[in-house]
């Protein structure tokens, strides 16, 4: 099976050409003019449409299990949902309760993974520390291809870790060169914010953003990059999303310390005053850390384009508002944490990072693709349009206007934070392993499963 692009104009993280692209089953089998095609080529005129390396998302919480039930985007729907956002790989998590195998836990989340309609990996979720867990860290890396572990500070008494127990993971990421990711905020400083605001009778959204202000994330992630500093561990800090945040991991890249940093859409489009909505509208915008000040969105955008922030993810993790965000209508702490995103992430850069000269094409390419894809260890596999590469590839139409809406999206969330967004250009038609899987807009009926992505 084979598929010519004709005359799109291709972009990467270096560079932007007018060109053909042959692909051959799963792969990107030549690039360039005059290319070798059989009778039953599929020909896809791309004239004046942008063609990217397929999307990378490498922070997404697909049926991640919470008290209120799982987040409402499964591995089919999610990937759905990507699929019309232009992403084709994503890296979701493995989130093993305390003291749980991490094999086991990793087994298990294999089969919720099962139905994705793309490849995916798993950052595996180190909860607990005890005496089995280097060894079954090394078992990650050597059987499973896994190559990046998850911590969170925040979270105390469910998933969240003390600080002796991340120089414990630290140190044995650093002999095994692994990546630690980490969720950086001060769990026992929210915790104490959360019960003097509910004893108050504060209890709506806005004090879920008041318990977790940026300096608690920002001392969190000083803390984060001094034990990874003392360990010679790399770190990569998810959803960075304060000024004096990138302060500080700017501070470290400066001294030579190999600190990496994401942020994510709902840090760079909206503002704190989300909070200040009417209940139940405001339920939909409890995320952690939670959304800050146009200061915060200045600083994100100079961090971006000076390389101190080096990746886009979505953090993609929606609940629906009625029967689950609702169930904290009258205690915040009680509100699932998480929004959904996986398919707005280019689009939003797209219209608000590139056509308003905030970023290049290329750089969203870099970021949205190409950077995850290197560090997460899937590259050029992924991430790339370059003969070998998967054929993950994105026909980005640029004359499209849209708007955001519930109505219309296909995450399965029955709210959307980017409500009334207006988007130009769009995922026309978006190739998966060398499959036309979503064709001038419109998903195919039958679609090959992804595959699990071993990392190295
Ligand atoms: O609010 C969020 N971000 N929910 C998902 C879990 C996490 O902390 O990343
Ligand atoms: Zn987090
Ligand atoms: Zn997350």
């Amino acid at each position: 099976m084979s598929i010519l692009i004709k005359n799109g104009t291709v972009v990467t993280s270096s560079k932007t050409e007018v060109t053909d692209i042959l692909i051959t089953d799963n792969n990107i089998e030549a690039i360039g003019y005059n290319l070798n095609i059989t009778e039953d080529t599929t020909i896809i005129d791309a004239t004046d449409k942008y063609i990217f390396p397929g999307g990378v998302d490498a922070h997404v919480h697909l049926d991640l299990p919470t008290p209120s039930g799982p987040s409402s985007d499964n591995f089919k729907t999610g990937s759905i949902a990507a699929i019309y956002g232009g992403t084709t790989s994503i890296i979701d998590f493995v989130t093993p309760s305390k003291n749980e195998s991490l094999i086991s836990a990793f087994n298990n989340r294999l089969k919720d993974a099962k139905n994705s309609l793309i490849d995916y990996g798993f950052h595996m979720g180190i909860t607990s520390w005890n005496k089995e867990t280097a060894r079954e860290m090394e078992a990650c890396v050597l059987d499973y291809g896994i190559t990046s572990f998850k911590t969170y500070m925040a979270y105390k008494g469910t998933i969240g870790i003390e600080n002796e127990e991340l120089r414990n993971i630290m140190q044995v990421a650093a002999a095994l060169e692994l990546i630690i990711t980490v969720h950086c905020e001060l769990g026992d400083e929210i915790i104490k914010l959360q019960k003097k605001y509910i004893d108050e009778g504060k209890t709506t959204p806005k004090y879920h953003a008041l318990s977790r202000p940026a300096n608690i994330e920002a001392e969190s992630i000083k803390q984060v990059i001094q034990i990874a500093k003392e360990t010679g561990c790399t770190v990569y800090i998810v959803h960075t999303s304060a000024k004096e945040s990138v302060e500080i991991i700017e501070q470290a890249q400066l001294s030579g310390q190999k600190v990496f940093s994401e942020t994510c859409p709902q840090y760079l489009f909206l503002d704190d005053t989300v909070y200040d909505k009417k209940l139940p509208e405001s339920l939909k915008y409890v995320i952690s850390p939670p959304i800050r000040s146009n200061q915060d969105q200045t600083k994100l955008w100079e961090a971006i384009n000076n390389n101190t922030i080096q990746f886009i993810a979505t953090d993609h993790c929606p609940f629906n508002t009625k029967g689950q965000k609702d169930k904290g209508e009258n205690d915040f702490t009680k509100i699932p944490n998480g929004a959904g995103g996986i398919e707005h992430r280019i689009e939003l850069m797209y219209t608000y990072g590139v056509l308003d000269n905030k970023i290049t094409i290329n750089k969203l390419v870099e970021i949205t693709s190409t950077n995850p894809a290197k560090i997460f260890g899937i590259y050029p596999q992924k991430g790339e349009i370059t003969v070998g590469s998967d054929a993950d590839i994105v026909i980005w139409n640029p004359k499209t206007e849209n708007i955001i809406s519930a109505k219309t999206h296909h995450q399965n969330c029955d709210s959307n934070i980017y409500e009334g967004f207006k988007i130009k250009g769009k995922a026309e038609t978006v190739i998966v392993n060398g499959e036309i899987i979503l064709e001038k807009g419109k998903l195919k009926n039958k679609i090959k499963k992804g595959k699990y992505l071993r990392r190295n």
